[in-house]
C-alpha cells in the first residue's frame, strides 16, 4: 500500500503504539490528543507512558508523528483511527469520549477518508452511535466516507504479542470501506486481518474476548476461596489439570482484576444484552466474585497477622505494586488500589511502593518500603520487585509474614526461612 496520512485520535495505551507502528512502516501519521503534556512529550520524541517499547521507538520517530488538539489537521488524512476511551461508569458504558471524538471530527469529515473505530464499543455502537454523529457532516456512511470497526487488542507490556503481531478482525458497513481497510490493517500488521460480515459482529468479538476472561479469572478466583477452606493447593491442582492437553485452559487467581478493559467491558455486553431484553447473570456474577477479590485480600492479611498474635489496626505493612498487572505504568482499576484503601480503614501503617508509579507510592524504594514491616504484601508481580523479593532479603527485613496476591514468589524457599506465607488459593 502507498503511503498514507493516518490520523489516530487519543495518544493513550492504545493508540500511541498504534501511531508508532503506523509511522514505523512508513504512514504519515497525525495524533489528536487532548492532553497538552501528551502532546508536548510526543512531539519532542518522549514517551508520555512509562512503556520499554514506546521509548525505545518514539526518539526514532520524532517529527513523524506530529501530534496536535487541532481538529482541523485531520482533513489530511487517508484513514482516521479513533481510540479514545470507554469506561464504565457504575457499570454502566460511557461512551461520552467516543461521542465528543465524533462530534469533532464530524466538523473536519472529508470525501472517501476511513473512520476505523478501534476503542471497544457494545454492538451496534458503531452504526447507531457513531454513524448518526458523523452524518452530521453532511456525508454519508459507505457513500460518501467509510466506516467501520477493528476492535484493539493490544496487551501493554506483553514483549511476546506486540501489536503487529496480533490478528485482527475486522468489518465496515460497506464493501468497499471493508476493502479499504483491509488493505490499510495488511500495511501495518504482519499478521492476518480477518473480515467478518457485520460490524456488529466485530464490535461482540473485543467484548466477548475480554468477557471471557474475566469469568475464567472469577471462577479460579471463587475456587481459591472454597480451596483455602478445603487446604487444598489450588496451583498445584492448576498446574495437574494442565496436563490435560484438551478441553482445559489454564487461568490463575489473583487480588481481583484491573485495568481498562477486562472489569469494563463485560458491563458493555451486560448493557446492550439488557436493552435488548436479556439479562446475562453469569456475568453479573463474575463481576461480583472479581469485585471481592480486595476485601478477600484484606481477610487473609488480617486472619494470617492475627495467627501471629499482631493486630491488623496498627500493624505495619509494606504494600508492594499498584498498577494493574507487572512492567506497566496504568493503576486504572487496579485491585491493589482497593485493598489499599481498606487497609488504610483497618489503621495499618502502610509503606506503599511501586516502581512504575512514584506518584502512588508513599516511599521512594523497596528498602524504605520494607524496613520494620510486619507484612509484605505484593499485590503487582513487577518483575524488579520479583528479583528483589528472595527468601533470604525478606528474611532480612524481619518481616513475619508474606501475603503474595500473585502466587509468584518463592513460598518454600520463605516458609524454610521461618517466615509465614499466604498466597491466593495456595
Ligand atoms: N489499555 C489497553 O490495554 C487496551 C487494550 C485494547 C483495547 N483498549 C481499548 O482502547 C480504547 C482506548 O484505551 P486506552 O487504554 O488507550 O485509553 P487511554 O486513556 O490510555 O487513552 C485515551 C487517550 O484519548 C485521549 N482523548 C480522549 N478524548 C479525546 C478526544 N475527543 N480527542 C482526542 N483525544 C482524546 C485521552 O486524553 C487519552 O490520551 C478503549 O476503548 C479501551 O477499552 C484498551
Amino acid at each position: 500500500m502507498a503511503e498514507k496520512t493516518v490520523a489516530v485520535v487519543g495518544l493513550g495505551y492504545v493508540g500511541l503504539p498504534l501511531a508508532c507502528l503506523c509511522a514505523k512502516r512508513g504512514h504519515d501519521v497525525i495524533g489528536l490528543e487532548k492532553d497538552s503534556k501528551k502532546i508536548a512529550l510526543v512531539n519532542s520524541g518522549k514517551s508520555p507512558i512509562k512503556d520499554s517499547v514506546l521509548e525505545e521507538q518514539l526518539p526514532s520517530l520524532e517529527g513523524k508523528i506530529k501530534a496536535t488538539s487541532d481538529a482541523k489537521e485531520l482533513k489530511q488524512a487517508d484513514v482516521i483511527l479513533v481510540c479514545v476511551p470507554t469506561p464504565a461508569i457504575q457499570n454502566k458504558p460511557d461512551l461520552s469520549f467516543v461521542e465528543s471524538a465524533c462530534k469533532e471530527l464530524a466538523t473536519v469529515l472529508q470525501k472517501n477518508q476511513l473512520v476505523v473505530i478501534e476503542s471497544t464499543v457494545y454492538p451496534g455502537t458503531v452504526e447507531t452511535i457513531v454513524k448518526p454523529l458523523l452524518e452530521k457532516s453532511g456525508l454519508k456512511a459507505g457513500k460518501d466516507f467509510f466506516l467501520g470497526h477493528c476492535p484493539e487488542r493490544i496487551d501493554p507490556g506483553n514483549r511476546r504479542f506486540t501489536i503487529e503481531k496480533i490478528p485482527r478482525v475486522l468489518a465496515c458497513l460497506s464493501k468497499e470501506g471493508t476493502e479499504k481497510a483491509k488493505a490499510f490493517y495488511q500495511s501495518i500488521i504482519g499478521a492476518p486481518i480477518v473480515v467478518l460480515s457485520s460490524v456488529k459482529s466485530a464490535e461482540a468479538v473485543k467484548v466477548v474476548e475480554n468477557t471471557f476472561r474475566d469469568v475464567n479469572i472469577a471462577f479460579v478466583n471463587e475456587l481459591a476461596k472454597s480451596f483455602d477452606k478445603m487446604g487444598i493447593d489450588l496451583l498445584e491442582v492448576i498446574k495437574g489439570a494442565s496436563t490435560k492437553p484438551f478441553g482445559y485452559i489454564p487461568f490463575y487467581p489473583g487480588p481481583g482484576v484491573g485495568g481498562h478493559c477486562i472489569p469494563q467491558d463485560p458491563y458493555y455486553l451486560i448493557e446492550r444484552a439488557r436493552q435488548s431484553g436479556f439479562k446475562h447473570r453469569f456475568l453479573s456474577l463474575a463481576r461480583e466474585i472479581n469485585k471481592s477479590m480486595p476485601l478477600y485480600v484484606v481477610s487473609l492479611v488480617e486472619s494470617e497477622l492475627e495467627e501471629l498474635g499482631i493486630k491488623i489496626a496498627g500493624a505495619k505493612i509494606a504494600a508492594l505494586g499498584v498498577s494493574y498487572k507487572p512492567d506497566v505504568d496504568d493503576p486504572r482499576e487496579s485491585p491493589a488500589l482497593k485493598v489499599i484503601a481498606v487497609l488504610k480503614e483497618k489503621g495499618t501503617k502502610l509503606s506503599i511502593f511501586d516502581p512504575l508509579l512514584p506518584s502512588h507510592s508513599n516511599v521512594s524504594s523497596l528498602e524504605e518500603a520494607v524496613e520494620g514491616a510486619d507484612c509484605i504484601l505484593l499485590l503487582t508481580h513487577h518483575s524488579s520487585l520479583l528479583k528483589s523479593l528472595s527468601p533470604s532479603y525478606i528474611k532480612k527485613t524481619g518481616a513475619k509474614l508474606v501475603v503474595d496476591t500473585r502466587n509468584s514468589l518463592d513460598k518454600e524457599g520463605i516458609i524454610k526461612e521461618g517466615i509465614s506465607y499466604k498466597g491466593i488459593g495456595r
